[in-house]
């Protein structure tokens, strides 16, 4: 018999060492409004000095928007485990190093492992990757995470919801992440017609 998902309901979020920690940030914030959503943070060594050298933001900041913070070296968290039961994960943003080591299973640290643990749960796994351009061996590493179940949104501005700020760009892929989690937002970036937006 299938188990059911705890309430709260569980989310992983993964900050890598790619530009683009902000996407991170914002999830996490959104998250933080919404009900019923408990989140696990994690990020890698890279990821935490983007943060301080994008966002200027010292660890115990980030450490408040999560309900709970794990050291990317404990291999052991509850996170590591197929028995610890959540319903998703998000890597915001993904690094080209995070994106290889989920696509060769290497599973190294707290991200990779909680990313092949989401894989072989079958649970969802967005990928926020940030790189441009692409070698060859990003995009075959993307069909790799992609064949195997992960989902690949590279946070990518949409302008035909003529954003205003960077505020509205980072929004809009992160609303975006949210719909692909199953996960009830307010942020206004949906397209309603063009009708609509020649109003
Ligand atoms: C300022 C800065 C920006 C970076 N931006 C990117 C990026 O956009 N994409 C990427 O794949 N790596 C980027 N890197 C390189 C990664 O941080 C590096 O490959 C690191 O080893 C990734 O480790 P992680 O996947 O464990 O976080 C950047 C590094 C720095 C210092």
């Amino acid at each position: 018999m299938r188990q059911t998902m705890p309430t709260p309901r569980r989310l992983v979020v993964a900050i890598s060492g790619a530009s683009g920690a902000v996407y991170g940030v914002r999830l996490l914030q959104r998250l933080r409004e919404t009900a019923g959503i408990e989140t696990h943070l994690v990020v890698s060594d890279a990821g935490w000095h983007n943060l301080q050298h994008e966002l200027a933001m010292e660890r115990a900041a980030v450490e408040a928007l999560a309900d709970q913070l794990h050291d990317i070296r404990d291999v052991g968290a509850s996170l590591a485990s197929g028995s610890f039961q959540c319903s998703g994960m998000v890597v915001a943003p993904c690094s080209m190093r995070t994106l290889a080591a989920v696509a060769h299973g290497l599973a190294d640290n707290l991200i990779t492992r909680a990313a092949d643990v989401m894989l072989k749960e079958r649970r969802r796994l967005l990928l926020m990757v940030r790189e441009s351009p692409l070698s060859l061996v990003h995009l075959r590493n993307m069909v790799s995470v992609t064949e195997a179940g992960a989902i690949v949104c590279p946070p990518l501005p949409a302008f035909y919801l003529r954003p205003q700020s960077v505020d509205d760009i980072v929004d809009h892929s992160v609303a975006r992440a949210l719909d692909l989690l199953d996960i009830p937002h307010a942020l206004a970036t949906r397209w309603e017609g063009l009708s609509h937006a020649l109003r």
